[in-house]
């Protein structure tokens, strides 16, 4: 059976732990979707097509890997996509609860799409997008924690705004 894998999320910005979860869907899926959700709630750090831009060059080099954006419902882009699997990363405990609701409300849309869940490496048990985006906005080292061009790019990032800052005053 040909099982394609849809790994959705934010990825603002992607770390070293989704990838380590990208790296491991590889030995079970002939072939993964990582979609990147277009979210004009949220404000991300990366607009969406730079996040594009920067999952397509750092997974560039797995060939069962493709990487979009998709809007509305997941299960709908799943199905679509005709993927059979819904994967998603758990790190702690404190995942449980809202990866809980997700599953069993995308099993009551979609019941015939499964979601499986993956543990990263120890290593990066701790690392969030969230934290590294806080840890490097105050000017700490994120080195390891993401692809070196994401560390370039929030470097970048958040030099520019303290300039701005700096300016302003
Ligand atoms: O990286 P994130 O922010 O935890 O990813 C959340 C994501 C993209 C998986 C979730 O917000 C999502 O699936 N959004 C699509 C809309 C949808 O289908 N909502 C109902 C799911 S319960």
């Amino acid at each position: 059976m040909n099982l394609t894998a849809v790994y959705p999320g934010t990825f603002d910005p992607i770390t070293n732990g989704h990838l380590d979860i990208i790296s491991r869907g590889g030995t079970l899926f002939d072939r993964i979707i990582v979609a990147i959700l277009r979210n004009p709630e949220k404000d991300p750090l990366f607009p969406l097509e730079e996040r594009v831009d920067i999952l397509r060059s750092v997974v560039g080099k797995w060939p069962s890997v493709v990487v979009e954006a998709f809007d509305g419902l997941l299960v709908e882009y799943a199905r679509e996509r005709g993927a059979q699997v819904i994967v998603r990363g758990l790190r702690a405990l404190s995942d449980f609860e809202y990866e809980f609701q997700m599953t069993q409300m995308n099993q009551r849309l979609e019941p015939g799409i499964q979601t499986v869940f993956m543990m990263p490496s120890e290593t990066y048990s701790y690392v969030s997008s969230r934290l590294v985006k806080e840890v490097a906005r105050l000017g700490g080292d994120v080195t390891g924690l993401v692809p070196a061009e994401v560390a370039t790019r929030l470097k970048r990032r958040f030099a520019a705004a303290s300039g701005r800052r700096t300016e302003s005053r």
